[in-house]
């Protein structure tokens, strides 16, 4: 059965987190507030900070969290700006930080923000509605060499020439307008052995256009650069990501950070050099039988999490 408001990987991000009844939390992507909501509920001391850039996810979210209680606070801002955004707030140190990237399950069904192949709507794909760059800006603005390159850096297509190419001699006629228009534009794109593939054709093209409309890849970059400066000693990071781009930032900067690497041209570390964080998860968790029985959108997730050394105050 497909569940809506199923939160992916959930027991597993908490059970990794251990919320702290007089904790400070910090939810980088609230959606519809499945994991904010289970923080909140073994917090009854301590404080959550939920954040999200949609409008629309923190509509629909805030009584549900409010109805778990009252220690929470939400901010709706790109995660990118988080640490300076809790400053504002006067929050300097957390004990724990979780992010669920991507797009929520309402995002993609409801047809009208233009994230899914399967609707036709308004080429859109903006999280942040005030945004100025939509996905229908992308594609009847880019060039045939930046169209090339997102879908095949982000969608990893191996026709993003081709598809690139007819996106631009379509254009030259007509604006490019809604979702199923690009569907089209991208299967007449295609070879037909490609279109006999399982997968539906568009999806590679969808997620690469999803990435530089929400600028995802950038945002997780600064997230992960500035998490350290306000976590807090014996405090977790548990992200969970959907695909190869954003899992593989995720493993090299806790690879980073977890691991002191001797350099064949330089000296070893010293005995007494320890790397800063430790590994929770050796290899990236995913969900169980139990849990893909139930929720598609499980199938890609992956969970990663590191925890920094020493004493927690
Ligand atoms: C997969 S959903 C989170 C679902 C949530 N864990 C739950 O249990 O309902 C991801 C949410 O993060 C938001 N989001 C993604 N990237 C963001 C960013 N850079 N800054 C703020 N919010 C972001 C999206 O708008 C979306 O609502």
């Amino acid at each position: 059965m497909e569940n809506e408001h199923y939160s992916v990987l959930l027991e597993e991000t908490i059970s990794l987190l251990e919320p702290k009844e007089d904790g400070i939390y910090v939810d980088l992507t609230l959606g519809r507030g499945g994991t904010s909501s289970a923080i909140l509920r073994l917090i009854k001391n301590g404080h959550l900070y939920s954040f999200d850039m949609d409008k629309e996810a923190i509509a629909k979210s805030k009584a549900r969290l409010e109805s778990v209680g009252k220690n929470f606070t939400i901010i709706n801002s790109n995660f990118a700006y988080f640490v300076e955004e809790l400053k504002k707030v006067g929050v300097t140190e957390v004990d724990g930080i979780t992010a669920d990237l991507g797009v929520s399950s309402p995002q993609f069904d409801e047809g009208e923000r233009g994230f899914s192949y399967r609707f036709d709507s308004e080429l859109d794909m903006r999280m942040d509605l005030d945004a100025s760059l939509s996905a229908k800006n992308i594609v009847n603005t880019y060039s045939l060499e930046d169209l090339t390159r997102i879908f095949r850096e982000y969608g990893e297509d191996q026709d993003s020439y081709r598809v690139a190419k007819r996106i631009v001699e379509y254009r030259a006629k007509k604006e490019i307008e809604t979702t199923l228009e690009l569907v089209d534009i991208i299967k007449s794109a295609k070879p037909a052995k490609v279109l006999a593939k399982k997968g539906h054709p568009a999806k590679q093209i969808f997620q690469a256009l999803r990435i530089e409309t929400n600028h995802e890849l950038d945002n997780l970059k600064t997230l992960l650069e500035d998490f350290d400066k306000i976590l807090k000693p014996g405090g977790v990071i548990a992200i969970i990501s959907f695909h190869s781009l954003e899992d593989r930032l995720v493993k090299n900067r806790f690879r980073e950070l977890t691991v002191i690497e001797g350099d064949r041209h330089a000296l070893l570390p010293s005995l007494d050099e320890e790397a800063p964080y430790e590994n929770l998860t050796k290899r990236a968790i995913r969900a169980s039988d139990k849990e893909l029985g139930e929720n598609h959108r499980s199938t890609s997730a992956l969970l990663r999490a590191i925890k920094k050394k020493g004493e927690s105050k």
